[in-house]
């Protein structure tokens, strides 16, 4: 049968005519797909083509490897791994890097999630061990034979200590262990762990990268080609990938990630130095603020900050502290940071920096609303906390 003389169904299929697909627009195409076609069978099974081609969109369609071209740009890396999430992300550096009976070190500061992560890889053999974040090169005394992985996140998430990130990977090469950074906080432009030897820079797409609160990602990034086939093959083992509409998003939002990243520094900055100068606030823990443990060894380290700090209030008590949180009208209650509204959390249990001082901890991230509107619902809600 010819071609044209082919049924309706079939030619809505298949159809004589297609829509010549040079095109060039500002923003990169997205190529929704599962199946991947191939031109003939030797094409299939021929393994020089696997890297240069696309084989199933699992492993990649041109938007997705488009946004790993962008990361691996930023970081310098040789390549980057996508994840669903950025939790996805640590989960693939474990199982890329570690086996049953391998020592994990992770700083007592990094974001839970990761450390809950930890302790469920004990049934698979993995011990992960917290360490004091800043320990800086006493790290030594935490190496045993079989240690094969340290992490670092720096500033800790909510109580902000910094990290002697290139003292830790100086000790943990000597050890022959591997290092990788949770570098979320630093949106992989504040500051480069692959410049300084880590092994792995992790981060969470889902914050400033995606920028507007709208997409979860993660992605690994390695300088090291064999560290990078490990990474590949963990995430096709799981089935982990990422769909390029979400793709799209991060390319989207790393066009104005500088502009961004910039308008959350200065704001963050002016209200966590306000802040330290109010009479309800014991203490503010900023990068830039030198109460904020580890201050020095960000002035050497990073060039900027970004929009998120934690603030002690002075002996408030937990009910005001949550009275406070609820007060905040622009401020939303969530977890995460890097989009265009303002957040706010407070923890229970936290234990960090102490117990006490935890359960008067609250965090900001700044989005991108106007300052003073930000300073008038702190001041109206540290108001309206003092009434029962
Ligand atoms: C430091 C840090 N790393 C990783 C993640 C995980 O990112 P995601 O929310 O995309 O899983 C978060 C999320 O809050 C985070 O704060």
């Amino acid at each position: 049968m010819t071609k044209d003389r082919r049924g309706i169904e079939t030619r809505l299929i298949h159809p004589l005519k297609r829509a010549s697909a040079k095109f060039e627009a500002v923003s990169p195409p997205i190529h929704r797909a599962s199946t991947v076609l191939f031109d003939t069978i030797d094409a299939v099974f021929d393994e020089q083509e696997r890297d240069a081609h696309y084989r199933y969109a699992t492993m990649g369609t041109p938007t997705t490897r488009e946004l790993e071209a962008r990361l691996c740009e930023i970081e310098g890396a040789v390549g980057v791994e996508l994840a669903p999430s950025g939790l996805a992300a640590l989960s693939l550096t474990y199982l890329a890097a570690c086996k049953a009976g391998d020592h994990v070190l992770i700083p007592a500061s990094a974001y839970s999630p990761n450390t809950r992560l930890g302790d469920f890889l004990k049934r698979f053999g993995i011990e992960v061990e917290a360490y004091d974040p800043l320990i800086g090169p006493d790290i030594e005394l935490h190496f045993r034979p079989n240690t094969r992985l340290v992490w670092c996140e720096s500033p800790g998430s909510i109580s902000m200590e910094i990290q002697d990130v290139p003292a830790i990977i100086e000790r943990a090469h000597r050890h022959g262990a591997l290092v990788a950074v949770d570098n979320t906080y630093a949106a992989g432009l504040l500051f480069n762990p692959l410049d300084h030897g880590a092994d792995f820079s992790v981060q969470a797409l889902t914050k400033y990268q995606g920028g507007h609160g709208d997409v979860l990602m993660g992605a690994v990034a390695t300088r090291d080609a064999a560290r990078l086939a490990e990474l590949r093959a963990a995430a096709e083992h799981l089935g982990s990938c990422v769909s390029s509409d979400d793709a799209a998003l991060v390319l989207r939002g790393l066009r104005t990630l500088f502009l961004r990243l910039r308008h959350v520094e200065r704001g963050a900055l002016e209200l966590a130095t306000w802040l330290d100068q109010h009479e309800e606030v014991a203490s503010v823990l900023h990068p830039a603020l030198p109460a904020c443990p580890g201050h020095d060894i960000w002035k050497r380290d990073f060039s900027g900050a970004a929009g998120i700090f934690s603030v002690i209030f002075k002996d408030w008590s937990r009910a005001r502290v949550e009275r406070f949180v609820d007060a905040l009208e622009l401020f939303k209650i969530g977890y995460s940071w890097g989009g265009p509204v303002s957040l706010v959390m407070a923890y229970r249990g936290l234990s960090r920096p102490s117990p006490e001082a935890g359960e008067r901890l609250v965090r900001f991230s700044v989005g991108l609303e106007e300052l003073d509107d930000l300073k008038a619902d702190i001041v109206q809600a540290i108001a309206a906390s003092s009434q029962p």
